[in-house]
C-alpha cells in the first residue's frame, strides 16, 4: 500500500516521501482493519512534518483518519465489515481524566499515523461517525472537532445566553463557532481577513473583529458585551494573545488554552488573572467517550464541518504548504485511495 513517511529528524515538508509499505496485517482478536479514505490537517500535524515537534525518522504522519472497516478480529462486537469509522487522538484515553503519557502514543507523532491506505489496530482506537457524514467530514473530528467540543462542553458548560469568543478561522475555531451557536450562545469571531470575517458571519458569528486592524480586540469584546466580558475564549494563540483574551473575559470566566500560534511562552498579566478570578485552563483534545458525546451532539444539531480544500495523499506536502500560507478556512481534507 501507499503511505507518506517523514524524512530524517527534524523533518521538513520537502523530505516527505510517498512510499510503498507492507499491507496491513489481518486483524487479531479485538482489532479491525480499516481501509482509510480520508485524513485532515491540524497544526499539530504540521508541527510534526515541519520539524517543530521532533518525530522519529520515517514516521507516518497525521492524527486523523477515517474510512471503512474491511475486516474484523475475533471478539469485536462494536463494528462490522462496511461500517464507517473515525480515529481517536489518544488511543489510550478511553474515558475519565487525561492520561499522564500525553503525546507519547498519539498517531502521527509518538506512533505511526493515518497517512496510509489501510491500518489494522485495536477497535477501541476508533469510534462510529455521525450519520450521513462522508469520510472527509468524519476525518475532521478527531483533533479539531473534539478539541472545540471539550473547550465548550467538557471543561465548560456553554448554554443559551452565554458569549463565546473564537480566534481566527482555522479548524478548531470554526468548530467552536458552530458548536457555540448550536448551544444558543452569542459568538464573537476574530480574523486577520475581512473576507474570512464575512464567511464567519455566514456561519452564524454575531460580532466580528479584525485582530490585525484592532490590536486591542480584548477591549473591543468588552465593549460588545457592554463591559461584562465573554464567558469563554477559545484561545488558539497562546502567549501572544492571552492578555487580550483575559481582558475580553468576564469576571469568573474561562479561557480554554488550546494553541500556541502566537507564541509558546511569554509574560502573563498575573494580576489581571487573579483580579478577574479567571480560569485559564490548558487542554489537549479529549477522550474516546467525549468523542462519542460530540458525535451525538453533532447529529442532534445537524452540524457539518467546513472543509475549504481537498488534496490527494500524494500531495500531502502541498496541503501543508497551503495551510502554512494561511489560505484555508476551516479544515483541509486529504483524500486517500
Ligand atoms: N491543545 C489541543 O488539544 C489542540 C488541538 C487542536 C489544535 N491545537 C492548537 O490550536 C491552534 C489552532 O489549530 P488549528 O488546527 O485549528 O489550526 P489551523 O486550522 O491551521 O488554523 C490557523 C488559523 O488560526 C488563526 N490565527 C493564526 N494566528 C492567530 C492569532 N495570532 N490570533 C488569532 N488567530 C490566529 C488564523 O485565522 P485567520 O486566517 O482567520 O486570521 C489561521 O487561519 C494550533 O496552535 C494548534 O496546535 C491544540
Amino acid at each position: 500500500m501507499k503511505a507518506i513517511r517523514t524524512g530524517a529528524a527534524p523533518s521538513t515538508l520537502d523530505a516527505l516521501k510517498l512510499v510503498d509499505i507492507d499491507d496491513a496485517a489481518a486483524p487479531a482478536a479485538g482489532e479491525i482493519t480499516v481501509s482509510l479514505k480520508a485524513s485532515s490537517l491540524n497544526f499539530h500535524d504540521f508541527a510534526v512534518v515541519a520539524g517543530i515537534i521532533p518525530a522519529a525518522e520515517g514516521r507516518i504522519p497525521m492524527s486523523d483518519g477515517a474510512g471503512e472497516v474491511v475486516a474484523v478480529g475475533e471478539g469485536v462486537t462494536d463494528y462490522a465489515v462496511g461500517d464507517a469509522v473515525v480515529s481517536t487522538f489518544f488511543p489510550d484515553w478511553a474515558d475519565g481524566a487525561p492520561p499522564a503519557t500525553a503525546f507519547t502514543r498519539v498517531p502521527g507523532d509518538g506512533i505511526d499515523g493515518y497517512a496510509r491506505e489501510t491500518i489494522t489496530a485495536p477497535a477501541s482506537w476508533f469510534t462510529r461517525v455521525p450519520k450521513g457524514y462522508g469520510h472527509a467530514e468524519a476525518a475532521t473530528l478527531t483533533c479539531a472537532g473534539l478539541t472545540a467540543w471539550r473547550a465548550l462542553f467538557v471543561d465548560n458548560s456553554i448554554k443559551p445566553g452565554d458569549t463565546v469568543l473564537v480566534q481566527g478561522s482555522g479548524g478548531v475555531s470554526i468548530f467552536a463557532l458552530q458548536f457555540a451557536k448550536a448551544a444558543g450562545a452569542t459568538v464573537i469571531a476574530t480574523s486577520s481577513s475581512g473576507e474570512k470575517l464575512e464567511r464567519l458571519r455566514d456561519l452564524g458569528a454575531d460580532h466580528l473583529i479584525n485582530y490585525k486592524e484592532t490590536e486591542a480586540w480584548g477591549a473591543k469584546a468588552l465593549e460588545i458585551t457592554a463591559g461584562r466580558g465573554v464567558d469563554c475564549v477559545v484561545e488558539i494563540g497562546g502567549a501572544g494573545t492571552l492578555d487580550q483574551s483575559m481582558i475580553a473575559t468576564r469576571v469568573g470566566g474561562h479561557v480554554a488554552l488550546i494553541g500556541v500560534l502566537a507564541g509558546f511562552a511569554g509574560p502573563v498579566q498575573t494580576g489581571l488573572l487573579m483580579a478577574k478570578n479567571l480560569r485559564v485552563q490548558g487542554l489537549t483534545v479529549g477522550s474516546r467517550a467525549q468523542q462519542l458525546d460530540m458525535i451525538a451532539g453533532i447529529e442532534a444539531n445537524g452540524i457539518r464541518p467546513v472543509i475549504s480544500d481537498h488534496f490527494p495523499l500524494a500531495d500531502l506536502a502541498d496541503a501543508f504548504r497551503h495551510q502554512a500560507a494561511n489560505r484555508h478556512f476551516g479544515k483541509i481534507a486529504v483524500d486517500i485511495g
